[in-house]
């Protein structure tokens, strides 16, 4: 299967699969073409500022309201409710892929939240762990959905197209977008950011310009795709955090033709525009932002998804790993592939740290120690990808994350061998 995408971001796009089956001219005609139903499929109030409305018109074999009563699923969400408050770093090492059968709504592990479900604000972070593609579909009308893909290639057919991705490649999927996650490869594990708040888009680049980090082109959103299939067919929401499933005679994955903006869209990290200082020192980490989604106060994001890329090092007379810090934002990080610059060792491919709101954290003692005293020349940070999904409210651990064999028991010491080096008689 050769995929088509379009290309942009924030675009009033259109996409047909079938030659007309766009109206011209207007959005629900009496009857539309080929007979099918036209659907609104709205991402924000209906009021919202232009600059900020989502919204996408769908013409589909049948509209969505042709479905019987949920039932609430027995198998829940793994993860559970959120544990006790910790103040605490934590780390974990990656989760295992399981043995038995496990598409990725089942292989979803909540890990942590800052937000119940039904709030219009906040972020819950989930990995995911699969060995078999999805036969349902799934929707989640908790949030819109980041995945960070650490292992194996997703084909992920949507309402709107289809989107294949792989590590190093991201995808979002709007609030309540219906989809079917296939697996490309034998197994799939990596993250998921699901954000309750405004929609992610761009940031602003402010001084650097009109170019520069993630690009809008870059970003593709599939072409229309229909399923036009008469089989029985288990769909899937999520709704104020649980499960719930009802039974279908159709394929829901029936849109023909759309065009709107409230679109799923991928992203290749790879083609992010990594800038830096050419002279010293080592900048905020704002500018590895790709993605962001904003709060009511400028400047502070119910999420930043940021990225650590490969990137040359060139600072003079500079500590060039990230400084020690404490900050008001609370961040929780991953990692695709390689190594973090921060970490000599314990934070792993496929692992996670949290460094909450005012937690003291940064390099280990080994990187301290060596970026000190190393003779300092131009390097280049290869071959890596750690990310951040940072946010401004409080996260809190599910009791699995709490609980789970992957909670590294001792992650505090790395910081333990920082040695002593002041010496009031040397300046
Ligand atoms: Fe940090």
């Amino acid at each position: 299967m050769n995929l088509e995408y379009l290309s942009g971001f924030g675009n009033e796009f259109a996409s047909e699969a079938l030659p007309g089956a766009l109206p011209v001219g207007q959005n629900s005609p009496q009857q539309a073409p080929y007979g099918l139903y036209t659907e609104l499929f709205s991402g924000t109030a209906f009021t919202m500022v232009r600059s900020e409305a989502r919204r996408t018109w769908l013409y589909r074999i049948q509209p969505s309201a042709n479905h019987p009563a949920f039932s609430k699923l027995e198998r829940q969400l793994a993860g559970g409710p959120l544990g006790a408050v910790t103040p605490n770093r934590l780390r974990w090492n990656p989760l295992e892929i399981p043995a038995e059968p496990t598409d990725f709504i089942d292989g979803l592990v909540g890990m942590v939240a800052n937000s119940g479900s039904e709030k219009p604000s906040g972020i819950s972070i989930h990995h995911y762990c699969a060995n078999r593609s999805m036969e349902r579909v799934f929707f989640n009308a908790d949030g819109e959905l980041l995945i960070v893909p650490e292992q194996g290639r997703l084909r992920i057919a949507t309402e709107l197209g289809v989107l294949d991705v792989e590590p190093l490649e991201i995808v979002v999927l709007p609030r309540g977008l219906k989809f079917r996650v296939e697996l490309l490869d034998a197994q799939a594990r990596g993250y998921v950011a699901e954000n309750h708040g405004a929609p992610l888009r761009l940031p602003d680049l402010g001084p650097i310009g009109s170019n520069g980090l993630a690009n809008p082109r870059d970003f593709l959103t599939p072409v229309a795709h229909y399923e036009d299939l008469k089989q029985p067919t288990t769909l899937v929401q999520k709704f104020l955090g649980e499960l719930w499933a009802c039974e279908l005679d159709h394929s829901p994955l029936n849109v023909v033709a759309w065009h709107g903006n409230n679109v799923p869209y991928k992203y290749d990290l790879r083609r992010f525009n990594t800038l830096g200082t050419v002279s010293f020192d080592h900048p905020d980490p704002s500018i590895f932002t790709v993605l962001t989604s904003p709060t009511s106060v400028h400047g502070l994001a119910n999420l930043d998804f940021v990225i650590f890329p490969p990137r040359w090092m060139v600072a003079e007379n500079t500590f060039r790993p990230p400084w020690f810090h404490r900050n008001l934002m609370n961040e929780y990080m991953g990692l695709i592939q390689g190594a973090y610059d921060a970490k000599a060792e314990g934070f792993l491919p496929g692992g996670a740290s949290l460094h909450s709101c005012m937690s003291a954290h940064g390099p280990d003692g080994e990187t301290c120690t060596k970026a000190i005293n190393v003779e300092l020349a131009p390097h280049k940070i290869d071959n890596t990808m750690a990310f951040m999904f940072e946010t401004s409210q409080v996260l809190r651990p599910t009791r699995f994350a709490l609980d789970c064999p992957q909670l590294q028991p001792a992650y505090d010491a790395c910081w333990a061998s920082l040695p002593v080096t002041f010496n009031p008689n040397r300046r």
